[in-house]
Protein backbone atom coordinates (compact mmCIF):
# COMPACT_ATOMS: atom_id res chain seq x y z
CA UNK A 1 0.00 0.00 0.00
CA UNK A 2 1.31 3.55 -0.92
CA UNK A 3 0.71 6.67 1.15
CA UNK A 4 0.54 9.79 -0.18
CA UNK A 5 3.61 12.47 0.57
CA UNK A 6 1.01 14.66 2.06
CA UNK A 7 -0.93 12.24 4.57
CA UNK A 8 2.66 11.35 5.07
CA UNK A 9 3.85 14.78 5.82
CA UNK A 10 0.34 15.38 8.25
CA UNK A 11 1.35 11.52 9.78
CA UNK A 12 4.98 13.25 10.71
CA UNK A 13 4.36 16.82 11.52
CA UNK A 14 0.93 16.95 12.60
CA UNK A 15 -0.39 20.35 12.93
CA UNK A 16 -2.67 21.64 16.07
CA UNK A 17 -1.80 18.89 18.01
CA UNK A 18 -2.44 20.01 21.44
CA UNK A 19 -5.93 20.70 24.18
CA UNK A 20 -8.21 23.69 24.41
CA UNK A 21 -9.40 24.45 27.70
CA UNK A 22 -12.83 22.89 27.75
CA UNK A 23 -14.15 25.02 30.58
CA UNK A 24 -14.76 27.83 28.38
CA UNK A 25 -17.97 28.34 26.86
CA UNK A 26 -16.79 28.99 23.42
CA UNK A 27 -14.74 25.78 23.22
CA UNK A 28 -16.23 22.55 21.82
CA UNK A 29 -14.92 19.19 22.50
CA UNK A 30 -15.70 16.20 20.32
CA UNK A 31 -14.24 12.98 21.56
CA UNK A 32 -14.94 9.74 19.58
CA UNK A 33 -13.96 6.48 18.82
CA UNK A 34 -13.57 4.20 15.87
CA UNK A 35 -15.85 0.84 16.57
CA UNK A 36 -13.76 -0.86 14.01
CA UNK A 37 -10.27 -0.62 15.26
CA UNK A 38 -10.52 1.25 18.73
CA UNK A 39 -8.53 4.38 18.04
CA UNK A 40 -9.35 7.57 19.34
CA UNK A 41 -9.62 11.17 18.48
CA UNK A 42 -10.13 14.30 20.30
CA UNK A 43 -11.41 17.60 18.71
CA UNK A 44 -11.85 21.07 19.73
CA UNK A 45 -12.72 23.98 18.08
CA UNK A 46 -13.02 27.61 19.83
CA UNK A 47 -15.01 30.12 18.02
CA UNK A 48 -14.50 34.06 18.11
CA UNK A 49 -17.62 35.13 19.67
CA UNK A 50 -17.11 38.74 17.44
CA UNK A 51 -16.79 36.94 14.67
CA UNK A 52 -18.38 33.89 14.67
CA UNK A 53 -15.29 31.59 12.95
CA UNK A 54 -13.56 29.37 14.38
CA UNK A 55 -10.14 30.82 15.47
CA UNK A 56 -8.10 28.11 16.74
CA UNK A 57 -8.29 24.26 16.48
CA UNK A 58 -6.71 21.42 18.09
CA UNK A 59 -6.56 17.60 18.19
CA UNK A 60 -5.25 14.51 19.99
CA UNK A 61 -5.64 11.25 18.33
CA UNK A 62 -4.61 8.03 20.05
CA UNK A 63 -4.86 6.09 16.46
CA UNK A 64 -3.12 5.20 13.06
CA UNK A 65 -1.43 7.00 10.95
CA UNK A 66 -4.43 7.88 8.64
CA UNK A 67 -6.73 9.32 11.77
CA UNK A 68 -3.60 11.42 12.73
CA UNK A 69 -3.11 12.70 8.77
CA UNK A 70 -7.08 12.97 8.83
CA UNK A 71 -7.67 15.01 12.21
CA UNK A 72 -4.48 17.33 11.38
CA UNK A 73 -6.15 18.52 8.56
CA UNK A 74 -8.71 18.59 9.59
CA UNK A 75 -7.90 21.15 12.36
CA UNK A 76 -6.40 23.25 9.12
CA UNK A 77 -9.52 23.69 7.56
CA UNK A 78 -11.23 24.38 10.56
CA UNK A 79 -9.36 27.74 11.13
CA UNK A 80 -10.62 30.67 9.66
CA UNK A 81 -14.00 29.14 9.40
CA UNK A 82 -17.92 29.83 10.43
CA UNK A 83 -19.59 26.64 12.53
CA UNK A 84 -21.84 26.29 9.75
CA UNK A 85 -19.24 26.06 7.14
CA UNK A 86 -17.40 23.66 9.26
CA UNK A 87 -20.53 21.31 9.48
CA UNK A 88 -20.47 20.89 5.97
CA UNK A 89 -16.75 19.12 6.16
CA UNK A 90 -17.35 16.16 4.38
CA UNK A 91 -14.81 12.91 5.01
CA UNK A 92 -14.94 12.72 0.98
CA UNK A 93 -12.81 15.76 1.09
CA UNK A 94 -10.26 14.09 3.45
CA UNK A 95 -9.87 10.94 1.61
CA UNK A 96 -9.30 12.85 -1.46
CA UNK A 97 -6.88 15.13 -0.44
CA UNK A 98 -4.98 12.91 1.61
CA UNK A 99 -5.38 10.06 -1.01
CA UNK A 100 -6.57 7.32 1.56
CA UNK A 101 -6.60 3.98 0.73
CA UNK A 102 -9.98 2.03 0.78
CA UNK A 103 -9.02 0.36 4.13
CA UNK A 104 -8.09 3.55 5.86
CA UNK A 105 -11.65 5.59 4.90
CA UNK A 106 -13.29 5.12 8.44
CA UNK A 107 -10.16 6.97 9.84
CA UNK A 108 -11.32 10.04 7.83
CA UNK A 109 -15.25 9.37 9.03
CA UNK A 110 -13.79 9.42 12.23
CA UNK A 111 -12.91 13.01 11.85
CA UNK A 112 -15.19 14.22 10.36
CA UNK A 113 -17.67 12.79 13.28
CA UNK A 114 -15.21 14.52 15.68
CA UNK A 115 -15.66 17.47 13.81
CA UNK A 116 -19.22 17.24 14.41
CA UNK A 117 -19.10 16.36 17.85
CA UNK A 118 -17.24 19.49 19.35
CA UNK A 119 -19.96 21.33 17.00
CA UNK A 120 -22.39 19.55 18.54
CA UNK A 121 -20.41 20.88 22.38
CA UNK A 122 -19.90 23.59 21.12
CA UNK A 123 -23.84 24.65 20.01
CA UNK A 124 -25.18 22.78 23.41
CA UNK A 125 -22.89 24.97 25.50
CA UNK A 126 -24.54 28.26 24.07
CA UNK A 127 -28.38 27.00 24.37
CA UNK A 128 -28.74 25.85 20.72
CA UNK A 129 -30.53 22.80 20.18
CA UNK A 130 -28.25 19.33 19.64
CA UNK A 131 -28.25 18.78 15.51
CA UNK A 132 -29.26 15.22 15.06
CA UNK A 133 -26.24 13.67 12.78
CA UNK A 134 -27.31 10.95 11.14
CA UNK A 135 -24.25 8.00 11.42
CA UNK A 136 -22.10 7.53 8.84
CA UNK A 137 -21.09 4.26 7.83
CA UNK A 138 -17.36 3.78 9.37
FE1 LIG B 1 -8.98 2.89 12.66
FE2 LIG B 1 -7.34 4.36 11.32
S1 LIG B 1 -7.26 2.21 11.50
S2 LIG B 1 -8.85 5.05 12.68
Amino acid sequence: MSYSEKLIDHYQHPKNVGTLDKSKTNVGTGLVGAPECGDVMRLQIEVDEATGLISDAKFKTFGCGSAIASSSLATEWLKGKTVDQALAIDNMDIVEELNLPPVKIHCSVLAEDAIKAAINDYRVKNGMPELELEGKKH
